[in-house]
């Protein structure tokens, strides 16, 4: 590994699970160009991402983003000025992230540029730094971070040096498993996060029913499978079924087959395990926030696009007076100029070096919020 000075244009690539994308970042928070092709089409009959499905689908797609973001480049006369290529090493699914490495190695040895193995999660987080102007949002070291997406569920303290401390996790299903999970139960297509939403926003303040927010033995640690067993009851109950016994995934699917749940059930569902899913995320972010005087808060991931998470986010933060910077919407969900904010952050901070691009990237799908690259 050498370490030198990072160039200041960034082109940056994303395929650590289910989207492919391409991205060029100039200084790690402007957002020259990117594309981004999802495959959640691919995905939606088997209910979640297949991985062979998905490594193939990051062959096909990921050359054409290329090709169109070079295009965008060459013609703002900008593309001899891309100075490295970042790219997602980890966490994420192993064959989908060996195409995006396989990839970025390439592009960047044929042009003669270095390559910085980059986190996924740390995309994530630095996705609040993002915008089309260059102009600095509200985000701000120290912090408390929240991310929340289809894989991941995490809450940390990271300091003015941008050094992180891990502070709890998900026990067992990842915030946007359990929308995906619960949207499934209601037949809504996979991801089903955001339509489970909009169906729960039709419930207006009509909401009769409440799930529990699950304690866990950490007060930072977060427990969703609890919330998707009561939305099983409750859509068993919906049906006349007895709720006490739902049984293995493949019954209660033909059951509910068999006799749908009425509308209105589905409504009352989906707004009481949102409800509950946002109050379970909202309880701990306020602790951190109470236990860490100064720290401002940054939220990212898919989940992060939710509406009532987003609305009570800014209250818990208004009511600790700290600033919220959580991005828009599409740069919640994954995409390849978070990769870029993230390198470039990594690298100003001493956390990354430039990697010759022969020698090539190891991936890493296990890879914890940071924590170095082992490569
Ligand atoms: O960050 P992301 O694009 O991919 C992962 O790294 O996992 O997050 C995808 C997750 C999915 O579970 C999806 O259902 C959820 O984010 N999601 C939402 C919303 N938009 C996306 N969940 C709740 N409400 C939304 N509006
Ligand atoms: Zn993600």
């Amino acid at each position: 590994m050498t370490r030198s000075v990072l160039p200041s244009l960034l082109l940056a690539i994303e395929s650590s699970c289910d989207e492919s994308a391409v991205a060029l970042v100039r200084d790690g928070v402007q957002v020259v160009a990117e594309r981004i092709a999802t495959q959640t089409a691919i995905h939606a009959s088997a209910g979640g991402v297949v991985p062979e499905g998905a490594a193939r689908a990051h062959l096909e797609h990921l050359p054409s983003l290329l090709n169109e973001v070079l295009a965008e480049a060459h013609q703002a006369g900008i593309d001899a000025e891309i100075g490295a290529v970042a790219v997602t090493t980890g966490p994420g699914l192993v064959g989908s992230l060996l195409i995006g490495t396989g990839v970025a190695t390439a592009w960047a040895w044929g042009r003669g540029l270095p390559v910085l193995p980059t986190n996924h999660l740390e995309g994530h987080f630095r996705a609040a730094w993002l915008s089309t102007d260059g102009v600095p949002t509200s985000a701000q070291l120290p912090a408390v971070v929240l991310i929340v997406s289809g894989g991941h569920t995490l809450l940390a303290h990271v300091d003015e040096a941008g050094r992180a401390q891990r502070l709890g996790t998900t026990i067992d299903d990842a915030a946007g498993e359990a929308f995906d999970k619960i949207a499934r139960l209601i037949g809504l297509p996979y991801p089903g996060g955001a339509a489970l939403s909009a169906l729960a926003a039709t419930a207006g303040r009509n909401v009769s029913l409440a799930l529990p927010i699950a304690r866990t033995d950490s007060p930072y640690d977060f427990s969703f499978s609890g919330v998707k067993t009561a939305a099983v009851r409750l859509a068993l109950e919906s049906v006349g079924a007895d709720p006490a016994a739902p049984g293995r995934a493949a019954a209660l699917s033909r059951l509910l087959n068999e006799r749908p749940i009425p509308s209105v059930a589905r409504v009352n569902i989906a707004a009481a395990a949102e409800a509950a899913i946002v109050g379970a995320l909202v309880e701990r972010v306020d602790r951190a926030l109470a236990a860490h005087p100064g720290a401002t808060l940054v939220v990212g991931g898919g989940v992060a696009a939710n509406e009532p998470l987003r609305m009570a986010l800014a209250a818990v933060a208004l009511a600790h007076g700290r600033a919220l910077a959580i991005p828009p919407r599409a740069w919640c969900t994954d995409n390849a100029a978070m990769i870029g904010a993230a390198a470039y952050a990594a690298f100003r901070d001493g956390r990354a070096s430039l990697t010759n691009a022969a020698v090539g990237l190891r991936v890493e799908p296990s890879w914890a919020f940071g924590s170095p690259p082992t490569a």
